[in-house]
């Protein structure tokens, strides 16, 4: 028996086999699982095309399989309960998949061949017949399995139409093209430069679910210069696409600040599927347009830019629907900090890697990859060169941090003690005390101790005429 067989023995095809037969009813299973058979993936989810109405029918198989709980989505004309692990999902097959000026679909009963017309892609088009009279068949009537082959991205009809279905599926296109290594077809590449404007009316949670799966994608520069190229990107994210491009004044140059970001965001993907340190890396430079400036001793220069990027974060992260939580502290952090490392290289003292052991707090490890990842140059001996000196800031980090435990550490006097023992209220002294005492634990100045903290505390209390 062969493997696409033995996939199609399994229970639930059967049970579903048995229920349509007795039913009356043709059942095909289609989509992404049909898909992932063909490119070795496993998938998670199976979606059964029913002709007929898909909420009905799954009631039927859920009765047969002994399961209670059916979730139905009546606008969507769907319906899906779990079974062994898996989502099983029913959709009755349609006619127009979805409403032209509108984001909800609307139902109509379609045949199989209808249906498979209005998906988005041929390799996601293709399915298997459940019926009893030809179980087992693959239904590809837009060859599918050729664009397997070809490793391409087609639409079943003219891709205008497909895009105007759901503006979505332009940024499926891409997304699937960097998972899977594919490349858009010609026309499917200037449908979405043509259409590109219609992604306005897509909600940000859609975008940014597809981008989270570029950025996870193993090399996520495929689908960050896609968008780029046919001004999709442009479209919903400009802040990024900001970052194209050199100037030269004088002779001298800056580099092209995107595509330093698409080679940092890559080196990251080989580390990491941590979603949100990948993040930063698209977002490490975002600050950069904003504080270019040129002088003719230094060239360009891009001071503070960590600093605008970081408060650039939270506007993105609010203005995509993002979580506005612990995600996005560590985020804004990691963009906020990602020069520190280098600047420790030049000049590894101990006062300053307990200064960047404080700050980075247990995000000290990503942030570290964050650094090494960005250096990205053509000089394959400057490169290794950093990187050589980056082993030696994170060997010292770990001895520090052995010695110092500065990692999780709160420096030994809080605010509300300062103000009892100089009897004074809340006030800009108070945090300036606060941060002088910090300051000089870190620098070795005094003991790590409530003793010489006290001590200190009353040192700069005179000088700030408080005593
Ligand atoms: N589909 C579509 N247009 C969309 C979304 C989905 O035509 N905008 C169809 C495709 O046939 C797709 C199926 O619905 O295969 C299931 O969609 P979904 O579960 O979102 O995607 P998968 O293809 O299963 O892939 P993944 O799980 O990676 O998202």
């Amino acid at each position: 028996m062969n493997e696409i067989n033995k996939i199609l023995e399994q229970n639930i095809f059967r049970v579903i086999s048995d229920v349509a037969n007795k039913n009356n009813t043709e059942t095909y299973v289609i989509g992404g699982f049909v898909r992932d058979i063909f490119l070795q993936r496993t998938s998670k989810d199976i979606d059964i095309l029913v002709i007929g109405s898909g909420i009905d029918f799954s009631l039927k198989v859920a009765k047969k399989l002994g399961i209670k709980k059916v979730s139905t989505y009546k606008n969507y004309g769907t319906s899906m309960f779990k079974y062994k692990g898996m989502d099983i999902e029913f959709v009755g097959a349609r006619k127009e998949s979805y409403h032209r000026e509108s984001r909800n679909p609307i139902v109509e009963n379609g045949t199989l061949d209808d249906d498979q017309k209005r998906r988005d892609f041929t390799i996601n088009a293709m399915a298997f017949s459940l019926n009893k009279n030809n179980y087992g068949e693959l239904l590809d009537p837009f060859n599918g399995i050729k664009d397997i082959e070809d490793k391409i991205i087609r639409t079943p009809l003219n891709p205008d139409i497909t895009f105007s279905d759901d503006p979505l599926r332009m940024l499926r296109a891409v997304r699937f093209a960097t998972q899977l290594n594919f490349e858009l077809d010609k026309i499917v590449f200037d449908a979405i430069s043509t259409n590109k404007q219609r992604i306005n009316i897509i909600s940000k949670e859609r975008i940014i679910d597809e981008l989270n799966k570029i950025l996870l994608s193993p090399y996520p520069s495929v689908g960050l210069s896609l968008l780029e190229e046919t001004g999709l990107l442009n479209e919903f994210f400009p802040e990024l696409t900001k970052l194209k491009g050199t100037e030269t004044i004088n002779g001298v140059s800056h580099k092209d600040n995107f595509y330093h970001t698409l080679e940092v965001v890559d080196n990251l993907a080989t580390k990491t599927d941590n979603l949100w340190l990948l993040w930063a890396g698209l977002l490490h430079d975002i600050g950069k347009p904003r504080s270019k400036r040129f002088n003719k001793k230094q060239g360009f220069t891009f001071h503070g830019h960590e600093v605008i990027g970081g408060r650039m974060v939270t506007d993105i992260f609010k203005k995509f629907k993002m979580p506005l939580n612990e995600k996005l502290s560590y985020v804004k952090k990691l963009v906020e900090l990602h020069l520190r490392p280098i600047a420790i290289v030049k000049d590894v003292t101990d006062s300053a890697i307990r200064r960047l052991l404080f700050d980075a707090g247990d995000d000290i490890d990503d942030l570290m990859s964050l650094a090494e990842s960005d250096i990205t140059s053509k000089n394959e001996y400057k490169v290794q060169k950093f990187l050589n000196n980056f082993v030696i800031v994170r060997q010292k980090l770990i001895e520090i941090e052995e010695k110092d435990k500065i990692r999780n550490w709160q420096p030994p006097i809080t605010g509300e003690e300062i103000m009892q023992h100089l009897n004074i209220q809340p006030s800009r002294e108070v945090g300036i005390i606060k941060n002088n005492i910090k300051d000089a634990i870190l620098d070795g100045e005094i003991e790590n101790s409530k003793d010489a903290a006290f001590a200190f505390m009353d040192k700069i209390a005179n000088k700030l005429g408080l005593k």
